[in-house]
């Protein structure tokens, strides 16, 4: 695929494709920036009878939901697909069975189109979801935050002379990722799945200063290539555990699992329930351990931000959508004058127009996968 003719960049149009983990997605993006269209097939509700994804349901799901939602991106960007100049998939990290239904079905896409395929790491792809509203890449360095259901993540990123960013990690978690733990502590209390957004809605009704929790952070330490700025999530898990039990609130999750059903919003519950299912006890608790939580992220963060002599940050991955880490990454960025960007509206969780837009650069630079591009359900970036 890679062989002849060196690269046709005509439309500027590339279709992404994302199947990494339980959203089936693709788009449409031109020139790396201009979303055409954006669809995600999301298997919440497939999922959530489990409280987590469960990888063979996921894989046949996408089967399922590949044609229709690769169709239905080509249709409401108006585009054939002899129109594309590439097909861009994510590669890895994510599920080896899932990963698989999108790379399988990309490679024939773009076989049959005598077009280019360009491999993708999802990580670089939620960088993009900022990059690519940003116009062109930010001048000098970039550190990057990338934290979700998956990852915690720290890369010191920057544009080589091709375009192509290259990137350093130089933090990640040592155990949970931190929207793991919310989605862990979520279910334990009952909330709804996935729990980061009923955490992100109940926590405005408690107060963050109620319970203080001691948990094992890591300190800034020297690795092979520099100063590390690792996390660790499961600390606060087991802490918000032990204070469920030592005040017996086990019942009232039940409860609550019972009564926040599926279709209700945490607005929805709050209103209907606060004081009864929502206690001040829960409410507190909530809004403390994401207190604590983005707390923990803000200190690595801008450690390492100020160790390395960055300047521009972006936060991405699910858990960007979180609105107590955006307001307090906002303030702290604007304190020491540093610029801050997260995704727009629907590019924080899963998409494939951040995958398209990753893979901009690389198609330009004349990169494309080889034939025999697999999953790599382990791929790291940096
Ligand atoms: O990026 P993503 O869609 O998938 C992974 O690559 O993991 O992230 C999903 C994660 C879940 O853990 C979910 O609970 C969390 O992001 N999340 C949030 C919020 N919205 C999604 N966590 C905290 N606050 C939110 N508003
Ligand atoms: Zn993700």
């Amino acid at each position: 695929m890679s062989e002849g003719g060196g690269v046709r960049v005509q439309s500027g149009l590339v279709l992404g494709i994302e199947t990494s983990c339980d959203e089936t997605a693709a788009a449409v993006v031109r020139g790396g920036r201009q979303i055409l269209s954006n669809v995600v097939a999301t298997q919440i509700a497939l999922h959530a009878a489990y409280g987590g994804v469960v990888p063979e349901l996921a894989s046949r799901e996408h089967l399922r939901n590949i044609v229709p939602v690769v169709r239905a991106a080509l249709a409401q960007a108006g585009v054939r697909a002899e129109d594309l100049d590439a097909v861009a998939v994510t590669t890895g990290p994510g599920l080896a069975g899932a990963l698989l239904v999108g790379i399988q079905y990309a490679k024939a896409f773009a076989f049959g189109l005598g077009r280019p395929l360009i491999a993708v790491n999802h990580l670089e792809g939620h960088v993009y979801a900022v990059l690519m509203e940003g116009g062109q890449v930010a001048e000098g360095p970039v550190l990057a935050l990338v934290v979700s259901g998956g990852h915690t993540h720290l890369y010191v990123a920057q544009a080589g002379a091709d375009g192509v960013m290259g990137y350093r990690n130089v933090g990640r978690t040592v155990d949970d990722a931190a929207g793991e733990a919310y989605d862990k502590v979520a279910k334990l209390l009952g909330l709804g799945y996935p729990g980061g957004p009923w955490m992100d809605g109940l926590a405005v009704a408690g107060d963050a200063s109620a319970v203080t929790f001691n948990f094992g952070q890591i300190k800034p330490r020297d690795g092979e290539d520099g100063v590390r700025f690792d996390f660790s999530f499961s600390g606060i898990k087991t802490a918000v555990l032990r204070y469920v039990q030592g005040r017996g609130m086990e019942a009232a999750s039940e409860q609550r699992r019972v009564a926040l059903g599926a279709g209700m919003t945490p607005a929805e519950a709050l209103q209907q329930y606060k004081g009864t299912l929502l206690d001040a006890e829960v409410l507190n608790l909530i809004a403390s351990f994401q207190g604590a939580v983005v707390g923990n992220l803000m200190r690595q963060t801008f450690a390492a931000a100020e160790h390395y002599g960055v300047r521009h940050l972006v936060v991405s991955g699910g858990v960007a959508a979180n609105r107590e880490l955006r307001r307090r990454f906002t303030a702290e960025a604007a304190a020491r004058g540093m610029t801050i960007g997260f995704p727009g509206v629907g590019l924080s969780t899963d998409n494939a127009a951040m995958i398209a837009a990753a893979a901009w650069p690389r198609l330009v630079a004349g990169e494309s996968a080889a034939e025999s591009v697999a999953a790599q359900p382990q791929l790291r970036l940096g």
